[in-house]
């Protein structure tokens, strides 16, 4: 990713270079890094920029090839917002875009350092876009969006894709499930079970959750179904379940909420899946005041090899409904009470002694939580592993450390795992006003621990790696 976008900013270097005017301002494009802000301050008020000029930046040269590269993923035609295909539909969003990329709120990425969390390693598809790119946003807005020369047009690379790459099987719910919240219960949990088809035992190394209705869809918890007790269910579907998988042995697997990406393994570690086994979807549904919606598309994409990994995969929900003990107390955050916590601690087990790779981590609350950090404590010494401070509720997902798993996070025999989590019951906190006002609520409630929405939990999700 900054290998294209320097790569870009050189290119409209060398461009300016040749150009009559810039004589004495080229020496400021080089030590600035980018011929972009150069061009805005060089001809103020100049249209072409001098010269007949195309303005930098422009769409064709500069912005084009960003926004495939960091927002197209998302932002295209039938995607989860407004494309950005071409010129037309994107000129209109200048504005908005150098706000928002400015503002470091897009493209979406919370695992963020801070005075008090700095990760031990740096996570897979950090989205962060670099100073110089959030400038060219900012530049290209301020100059009224220039088009520039088709003829000129930049090579645009191909957007990455949210969809996991060369599956080995894909799977469809069996079944339509509607849900209908005009009667004021909005949160609706509902089973779903799907037959991976693996003939053999195999090792799955990553999954995608297919999203049905992304009006409806909150969040999918994905356990594996050994003894595949749930294939009795009629059409796969298993109606109110509760917040757990509706059968007896299951195994957590993996979680997705909306914006996730794929979950991938890192090489040499899978999750062993018997030959006959199944896979059971725990879906929170939130439902629409509005009237039913219904669902029969959400599906779930999983890649798996033959050959025994090197390393298994665990996946453990820690903290409050979960694994571990509070040091706050009961879990009550006051009506109107701003910068409330909650602490759960968990101890380790032991494994047998086996060596053990933290390879994954995330969060998981609801909408009057602000911020959560989760920590590894180890002979009284806190080590942060992320801390999500502008927590979003649209935007929870696994952080993925972008290291080969022998170079992962190591867990030692005695360490423990901390999460801390921060909660603004005020009107003060958007999420919470508006999903108070959802309900007809116009002043906030005392919040307890719990599956609805206007319920809170404060759960960290962690994948480990044990060698066999
Ligand atoms: C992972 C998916 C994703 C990526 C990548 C992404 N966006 Fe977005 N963007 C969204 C979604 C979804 C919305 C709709 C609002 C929301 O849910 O936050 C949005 C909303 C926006 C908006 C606000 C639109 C409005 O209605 O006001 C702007 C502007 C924007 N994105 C710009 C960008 C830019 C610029 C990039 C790349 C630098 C980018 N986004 C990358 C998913 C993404």
């Amino acid at each position: 990713m900054a290998a294209l976008a320097s790569a870009c900013v050189d290119g409209a270097a060398d461009d300016d270079g040749g150009v009559a005017d810039s004589g004495s301002t080229g020496g400021a494009a080089d030590s600035s890094g980018g011929a972009p802000s150069d061009s805005s301050g060089g001809a103020p008020g100049d249209p072409t920029g001098g010269g007949g000029v195309a303005l930098r930046p422009n769409w064709h040269e500069d912005i084009a090839p960003l926004v495939a590269v960091h927002c197209r993923s998302c932002h295209e035609p039938g995607g989860l917002a407004f494309p950005m295909e071409s010129y037309a539909q994107t000129e209109g969003w200048a504005n908005a875009m150098a706000v928002y990329t400015g503002a470091g709120e897009m493209p979406p990425w919370h695992a963020i350092e801070t005075d008090e969390c700095t990760p031990p390693l740096p996570f897979e598809h950090d989205a962060r876009l670099s100073d110089e790119q959030k400038q060219l946003f900012q530049d290209w807005a301020d100059q009224g969006a220039p088009e520039g020369d088709p003829a000129l047009a930049a090579p645009i690379p191909t957007p990455p894709s949210l969809e996991l790459a060369d599956p080995s099987a894909t799977m469809q719910m069996g079944g339509s499930i509607t849900v209908d919240g005009s009667d004021g219960v909005l949160d609706r949990f509902h089973c779903v079970s799907f037959d991976p088809g693996n003939t053999e035992d195999v090792f799955v190394d990553a999954m995608q959750v297919i999203q049905g209705n992304a009006a409806i869809l909150h969040h999918v918890l994905i356990f594996i179904d050994e003894g595949a007790e749930s294939g009795s269910w009629p059409q796969g579907i298993d109606e109110d379940c509760g917040s757990g998988p509706g059968v007896g042995d299951a195994q957590l697997i993996g979680a997705w909420v909306p914006g996730s990406l794929p979950i991938e393994a890192p090489a040499d570690v899978g999750i062993p899946l018997r030959a006959g086994a199944r896979i059971v979807f725990d879906v929170h549904y939130h439902a629409s005041v509005t009237g039913p919606e219904s669902d029969d598309a959400t599906g779930l994409a999983l890649r798996w090899g033959t050959d025994a990994p090197e390393w298994v995969s665990l996946f453990a929900l820690v903290g409050a409904p979960g694994q571990g003990d509070s040091t706050t107390g009961e879990f009550v955050i006051p009506a109107g009470e701003r910068g409330h916590e909650e602490v759960i601690e968990w101890s380790l087990p032991r494994l047998g002694g086996a060596e053990a790779r933290l390879w994954s981590v995330g969060h998981h609350m609801h909408k009057v939580a602000v911020d959560a950090k989760t920590s590894i404590l180890r002979g009284g010494e806190e080590l942060c592993l992320v801390q999500t401070p502008h927590w979003d509720y649209g935007w929870q997902r696994l952080y993925e450390f972008d290291v080969p798993v022998d170079e992962s996070f190591a867990l030692q025999a005695g360490d423990a795992v901390r999460i801390r989590c921060t909660f603004d019951n005020s009107l003060e906190n958007p999420e919470l006003a508006g999903a108070l006002a959802e309900q007809g609520l116009d002043a906030p409630t005392d919040v307890y621990l719990g599956e609805g929405t206007l319920d809170e939990m404060c759960l960290a999700g962690i994948a480990v790696a044990v060698r066999q």
